[in-house]
């Protein structure tokens, strides 16, 4: 079964507070929304292995550590998975890009498909999936089914926030996967929206409302 990590640091606490305060607007939220998906992304990063690697510093000749050759991908659930993209690419600015667009119907909840465009080799890649909010659930988890679909292995989830009901379905539509959030919350209304949340990300991200 995969895990749930809580990411607890008190900046990413101190910064979600801000982003889910319904005064903030979207240049402090997407600003916010950057910083902290770089702070998590080392938890995220967390478990890469490390290999030795001989060099010299200008006194002596000493075994250090690298990243033991990673192949990364960062793929967004679109749109609001694309205010998390930069932050992580700050510490990882090798890593590839993939998009998918995916977006919830009104009455049903559910997801509907309109883009997909990944990274030729992502079957070799550790992938990133990142959205804001995890709420049904059924948008991460189709986004990682797409995924598993064109030969992926190793893929792990990052959310801003997630209710139990989307953390449950991902976890157990996919139990290899590793789902990584900074909020848990106490529900989604009927409307299937987070609660207490923070409102529709995309729309905070992008000024659409
Ligand atoms: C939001 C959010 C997730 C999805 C989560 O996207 O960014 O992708 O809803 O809901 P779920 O877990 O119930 O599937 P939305 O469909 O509003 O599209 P947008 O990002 O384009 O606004
Ligand atoms: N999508 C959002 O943007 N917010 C929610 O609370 C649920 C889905």
């Amino acid at each position: 079964m995969g895990k749930l990590i809580i990411v607890d640091h008190p900046l990413v606490q101190h910064k979600l507070t801000i982003m889910r305060d319904k005064n903030t607007g979207a240049k402090d939220f997407r600003g916010l929304l950057d910083e902290i998906s770089m702070l998590m992304g080392y938890e995220v990063t967390r478990d890469f292995p490390l290999c030795d690697v001989e060099i010299e510093t200008p006194l002596t000749p000493m075994v250090g550590k690298k990243i033991a050759g990673k192949k990364l991908a960062i793929v967004p659930i679109l749109r609001a998975g694309l205010g998390m993209v930069d932050g992580l690419l700050n510490l990882l600015p090798v890593a590839k890009v993939g998009h998918i667009g995916l977006y919830r119907d009104p009455e049903t909840h559910t997801p509907v498909v309109y883009y997909c465009k990944l990274p030729v080799d992502i079957e070799e890649r550790t992938v990133i999936v990142v959205d804001p909010m995890l709420a049904t659930g059924g948008s991460a988890s189709d986004a990682i089914r797409m995924l598993k679909e064109k030969g992926c292995k190793n893929i792990r989830l990052m959310c801003l926030v997630s209710a139990p009901e989307g953390v449950k379905k991902v976890l157990e539509d996919h139990p290899d996967v590793d789902i990584y959030t900074a909020g848990l919350d106490e529900k989604l209304n009927e409307r299937c929206y987070i609660v207490p949340g923070l409102g529709d990300a995309g729309d905070r991200l992008f000024g659409t409302k």
